[in-house]
């Protein structure tokens, strides 16, 4: 099932970005063992399919958005950047009805900007994405040396606030790049980050 996913993805991407998607696949996979063992197929499906519409062009992304009448902020809209992750969600529902799961969806949907409302599920997709082995960038690098290091050396009780940590660590360092930057900021991302910073019971 995953490798036939994996073919068709093959030829729908440019051969970087289907590296970056094999990468995304292994680390998803690897937090799956972990954090969500009876969902590791679930998550590899949904890294193999979370960049299916990340080289369109910004119109086709309209274009999906107005004919699945898909919602998202004005803020999100404003690139395709931002938008693949509403606009991926809405072709694997069209296309790849077999991997149509709500909680595939709703991961590939949040990874770009977040969500108020996230899943163990969704956050696995989501620093996957951020952390993958190809990823050079030294904020990206050190949140996988350090992530990696915990996970694997607490019990399982303390794993989730291991993830929600890495996630929490993820938006300040996204929004903060977006602020240096002069970015608009969508509010998606910043409701993770209010929400997140609320919520003591996982900080350390
Ligand atoms: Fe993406
Ligand atoms: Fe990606």
């Amino acid at each position: 099932m995953l490798s036939e996913l994996r073919q068709s993805i093959s030829k729908r991407l440019s051969s970087a970005r289907f590296a970056h998607t094999l990468s995304v696949e292994r680390e998803a996979r690897r937090m799956a063992e972990i954090l969500l063992p009876h969902k590791t197929l679930e998550l590899c499906a949904a890294a193999l399919l979370h960049d299916l519409t990340k080289e369109m062009s910004l119109d086709d992304h309209l274009e999906i958005m107005q004919r699945h009448r898909v919602t998202c902020s004005d803020e999100a809209r404003l690139g395709g950047a931002v938008l693949h992750g509403f606009t991926a969600a809405a072709v694997i529902s069209e296309q790849f009805p077999l991997f149509a799961r709500e909680e595939i969806l709703s991961a590939v949907r949040k990874h770009t900007v977040g969500d108020h409302e996230m899943s163990v599920f969704d956050k696995i997709l989501f620093l996957a994405d951020y952390i993958e082995q190809t990823r050079t960038y030294p904020d990206c690098v050190s949140l996988r040396e350090s992530f990696w290091s915990r996970i694997t050396s607490i019990g399982k009780e303390e794993r989730e606030a291991a993830l929600n940590s890495a996630v929490y660590t993820e938006i300040r360092q996204t929004i903060s790049h977006l602020l240096k930057k002069g970015a608009v900021i969508a509010p998606e991302s910043l409701a993770l980050y209010n929400r997140m910073s609320r919520c003591k019971d996982w900080q350390g």
